[in-house]
């Protein structure tokens, strides 16, 4: 039985949100995002939910405009799955990079942009994190009126760090079968210009990844200002309304109760508050165990 309320789409046999765009017109705006036109300098950010994504959109968008100022659009707004007319990207003028961004599974993104080699960065998280964070985000619906576009399910944790695991009636199709397909993608070559960045390694260490994305992009980005772009982008500064930030329309939205739900903890490890010993060593065994996924978590 799913245990995502059948009023969710589905597609594929994976739920999604509903964004009103997926609700009234689901096969429509999956073929649109499919066919969508991508141009060479467009940047995608693919990420599984609860990863990193308003981070590193911010981040990534300082990077390319080559100063630490606060995006003006919410990440929201080149998301392909939530936008309900991409004229909004059509728009951008040719000269502009496009920061677009998904969660959808790799099969179900913009093809053009896939296959011709575009960029795409990828950001990943200790699932274990990711699962604590999807789930403290799906509770704190309750606390929103106005955003209806999250899976709202009453669930204990018990029940959805079991689902979680097992990755069957997952939201994009689950956390493993994301990354795996990327793996795969990235072994095959069907990905061939694709940054993989750690959401432990951002926090810990940022320079390294961040020198690394001002590189992948091919732009030159002085120590200073990719200092400053860390510090602007760090949990402290994101997560509160500065003053420098009060007109930011995207902080704004997100803070639509008072309460900023994107920004929750941003630290790693914040599993260990949650997980019981039991449920750890079975998600560890089913890490070390899934077919296929050979990749490096960073812990
Ligand atoms: P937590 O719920 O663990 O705090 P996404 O943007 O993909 O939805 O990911 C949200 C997660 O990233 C949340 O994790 C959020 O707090 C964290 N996050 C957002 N901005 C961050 C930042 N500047 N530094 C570290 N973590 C951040």
């Amino acid at each position: 039985m799913p245990y995502i309320p059948e009023r969710y789409p589905r597609y594929k046999g994976y739920a999604l949100p509903n964004f009103p765009v997926l609700t009234t017109d689901l096969l429509g705006h999956l073929d649109k995002i499919k066919n969508f036109d991508s141009r060479p300098s467009d940047i995608m950010i693919c990420t599984y939910p609860k990863s990193g994504t308003n981070w590193i959109y911010e981040i990534l968008t300082m990077v390319i405009k080559g100063c630490a100022e606060y995006a003006t659009k919410n990440k929201g707004a080149s998301m392909l799955e939530a936008i309900d007319d991409f004229r909004v990207l059509e728009n951008v003028p040719e000269n502009s990079t496009r920061i677009i961004n998904s969660h959808l599974p790799l099969d179900d993104l913009p093809q053009k942009h896939i296959e011709n080699g575009y960029k795409v960065v990828h950001v990943m998280r200790n699932p274990k994190d990711v699962a604590v964070s999807y789930y403290n985000y799906l509770a704190s619906k309750k606390d929103r009126t106005t955003m209806e576009v999250a899976l709202d399910f009453p669930i204990s944790w018990p029940m959805f760090i079991d689902h979680f695991g097992r990755g069957d009636d997952q939201v994009y199709g689950g956390w493993f079968n994301y990354v795996k397909t990327l793996e795969k993608a990235k072994e095959t070559g069907k990905l061939s210009n694709i940054l993989t960045l750690h959401y432990e390694q951002l926090k810990r260490d940022p320079m390294p990844s961040l020198k690394a994305l001002a590189e992948f992009l091919g732009v030159k980005a002085s120590d200073e200002l990719l200092e400053e772009i860390n510090d602007k982008c760090s949990f402290e500064k994101m997560s509160t309304i500065g003053e420098e930030a009060k007109d930011n329309t995207k902080i704004k939205m997100m803070s639509i109760t008072g309460k900023n739900f994107m920004f929750r903890k941003g630290q790693i490890g914040d599993w260990k508050n949650w997980f019981t010993v039991a449920q750890n060593e079975a998600f560890s065994q089913l890490i070390e165990t899934h077919e296929g996924l050979k990749i490096t978590i960073h812990l």
